[in-house]
């Protein structure tokens, strides 16, 4: 019985120095460069969080375009494609699969945004949502479909102030 004992407390220790171990691995500020290099990388955004953004980026950068705010426009879609790129890092496996989406939709609503052009901007835009939804069901992910909500995603911005891009 006292073998026994011994036993299970000796495994439990064990244990319990793994996790301590596996703890102090993940420690930013402790352990070799090359584990809290680890560690960063941990905790840097993965594609949910960057696509929290990315949707409220694409949001902001419809209602803006349509309030003819053409700067404020530009420069959602601009910060749309920067934590796009951050996806990128993160998670290199979909890299090749949101620049394509980047080229093959974005590019064009960047023309539109440039050329002040609402009505082609309009069908552009439905071919973006499209190609959002169609890498969603691509990846694995078909619950998450995107829709345009009714407002922009933050309504401490005047989006119809009527701006130009920047040339
Ligand atoms: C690489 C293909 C790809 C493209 C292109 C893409 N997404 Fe995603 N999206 C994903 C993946 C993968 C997830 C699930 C992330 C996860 O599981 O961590 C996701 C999740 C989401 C979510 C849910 C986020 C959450 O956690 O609540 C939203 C919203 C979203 N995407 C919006 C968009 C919008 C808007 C676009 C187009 C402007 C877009 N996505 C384009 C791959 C993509």
């Amino acid at each position: 019985m006292k073998r026994r004992l011994l036993i299970s407390l000796l495994a439990i220790s064990g244990l319990a120095l793994f996790v301590f171990a596996a703890d102090k691995a993940m420690d930013i500020y402790n352990g070799t460069l090359e584990e809290r290099v680890n560690a960063l990388a941990k905790i840097q955004p993965g594609l949910g969080t960057v696509m929290i953004e990315y949707g409220n980026r694409f949001t902001n950068t419809y209602y803006a375009a349509k309030g003819g705010n053409w700067g404020m426009a530009q420069y959602q879609l601009k910060e749309a494609v920067e934590i796009q790129e951050v996806g990128e890092i993160t998670r290199p496996k979909n890299a090749p699969m949101l620049r394509s989406f980047e080229h093959g939709y974005l590019d064009t609503l960047k023309a539109d945004i440039e050329n002040k052009d609402w009505a082609s901007f309009q069908q552009h835009y439905d071919a973006a949502v499209a190609g959002c939804n169609a890498c969603h069901v691509a990846t694995g992910h078909a619950y998450v479909e995107f829709q345009l909500p009714p407002a922009p995603a933050m309504d401490y911005v005047n989006f119809n102030k009527k701006t130009d891009p920047a040339k």
